[in-house]
C-alpha cells in the first residue's frame, strides 16, 4: 500500500455530518473528527447501534457529539433528515456521505429503487442538494462522497437504473452506484466552481468493515473466510477519510477523486460528462427536486 498522507488541522468549530456513522469507514473518521475536535453529526440507521457508537466516540471527543436517525433508503427520511440538520444547524461545514451498502440480490426500497443505487447514490444526490445552500453559506466547506474503486465494475445503465430489464449482480449494481456517485462528484465540482465548496469522491481502502454481511451465509462466508483476511483495519480509512475532509490540499481539487488519500483518475466509464449530465437530469426527476417533463 502507498504510504498515505495525513493533516496537522483540526477541526474546532466545524460542524461535519457522517451519513452511516456507526460502522466500519464511517465510524473511524467520525472518532478521527470528533477527537480532532469537531462539532460531529452523525446520521445513523439504527437508534441501538447508533448510540452504542455515540457513547464510544464520545469518549475521544473534544468537541459536541450529536446523532441523528435516518433510514437513506426512503427519500422522504432524506427529505426529513435534512430538515432536521437544516433546523438544527446554521453552518454545515462539511458533509461526508458515507452510508453505503452491498447486496447479492435485488431489494426495492419503499420507493421502488433497487436499494444499493437508492442508499449509495440518489440518497447522496438528494441529501446534498437539500444542504447544498447551507453548506455554500458555510464556505469554506466540503463535500466528501465515498465511493469506491468497485466502480470499475460498471453497470450503470441509464435505461435501467432499477434493474428491471437486466438480471441483477451485486458486483454491477454496486459499480452503478459508485459509478453515479463519481459521475456526481465531477458534475458537482463544475458547477461550485468559486463558491468555496469543494466536493470530492473518494475510495476508502480495501478494509475490514460490516459491508455485504447482510447477505446470505454463502457469501458471508466467503467474505469471512477468504475476503476479510486480504483487508485492512477500518482505521486506515478514517485516517484517509479525516485527511480530505480537512487538509488544505484537497480544496484546490474540487470534482476529484481520490484513492484514500492519492489523486487518481477514475475508470472511463465515469469521465463521460454527457452521460453524467443526463444522469444528473434523471436524479432531479427521481428523488421529486424536479417535476418529472411530461410530453407536450
Ligand atoms: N469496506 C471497504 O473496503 C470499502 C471499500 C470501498 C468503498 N467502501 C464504502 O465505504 C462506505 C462505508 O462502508 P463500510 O465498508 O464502512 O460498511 P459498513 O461497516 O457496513 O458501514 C456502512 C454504514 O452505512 C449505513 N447504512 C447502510 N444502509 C443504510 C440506510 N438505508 N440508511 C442509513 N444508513 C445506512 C450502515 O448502517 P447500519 O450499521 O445500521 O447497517 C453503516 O453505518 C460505503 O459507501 C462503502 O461502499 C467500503
Amino acid at each position: 500500500m502507498k504510504e498515505q498522507k495525513s493533516t496537522d488541522v483540526r477541526m474546532e468549530g466545524r460542524v461535519c455530518i457522517v451519513t452511516g456513522a456507526d460502522s466500519g469507514v464511517g465510524f473511524e473518521t467520525s472518532l478521527q473528527l470528533a477527537g480532532n475536535g469537531a462539532h460531529l453529526v452523525m446520521v445513523c440507521c439504527s437508534r441501538m447501534l447508533g448510540e452504542q457508537a455515540k457513547t464510544k466516540i464520545q469518549a475521544a471527543a473534544k468537541g459536541p457529539v450529536d446523532l441523528i436517525l435516518a433510514d437513506l433508503s426512503s427519500m422522504d427520511e432524506v427529505r426529513k433528515l435534512a430538515r432536521t440538520l437544516l433546523d438544527r444547524y446554521p453552518k454545515i461545514h462539511v458533509l461526508i456521505n458515507n452510508a453505503g451498502l452491498y447486496n447479492t440480490r435485488r431489494i426495492v426500497t419503499v420507493d421502488g429503487f433497487e436499494a444499493v443505487f437508492a442508499v449509495n447514490y440518489l440518497a447522496v444526490f438528494l441529501l446534498t442538494h437539500l444542504l447544498l445552500d447551507r453548506i455554500k453559506e458555510s464556505a469554506p466547506s466540503r463535500i466528501l462522497n465515498v465511493s469506491s474503486k468497485g466502480h470499475q465494475f460498471g453497470g450503470l445503465d441509464l435505461n435501467d437504473l432499477n434493474w428491471k430489464k437486466r438480471k441483477y449482480r451485486g458486483l454491477k449494481g454496486y459499480g452503478a452506484s459508485k459509478t453515479a456517485a463519481i459521475m456526481f462528484t465531477r458534475e458537482l465540482g463544475h458547477r461550485l466552481k468559486g463558491t468555496g465548496v469543494t466536493v470530492v469522491a473518494a475510495h476508502p481502502g480495501e478494509v475490514r468493515s460490516n459491508i455485504g454481511l447482510n447477505n446470505g451465509i454463502v457469501y458471508r462466508t466467503f467474505r469471512k473466510l477468504v475476503i476479510d483476511r486480504m483487508l485492512q483495519p477500518t482505521s486506515h480509512a478514517g485516517a484517509a477519510m479525516y485527511y480530505l475532509a480537512a487538509s488544505p490540499d484537497v480544496e484546490s481539487r474540487s470534482g476529484r477523486y481520490f484513492n484514500m488519500t492519492h489523486l487518481e483518475k477514475p475508470f472511463p466509464r465515469a469521465l463521460d460528462r454527457s452521460v453524467a449530465r443526463t444522469l444528473w437530469l434523471v436524479s432531479e426527476q427521481l428523488t421529486g427536486l424536479v417535476a418529472p417533463s411530461t410530453p407536450a
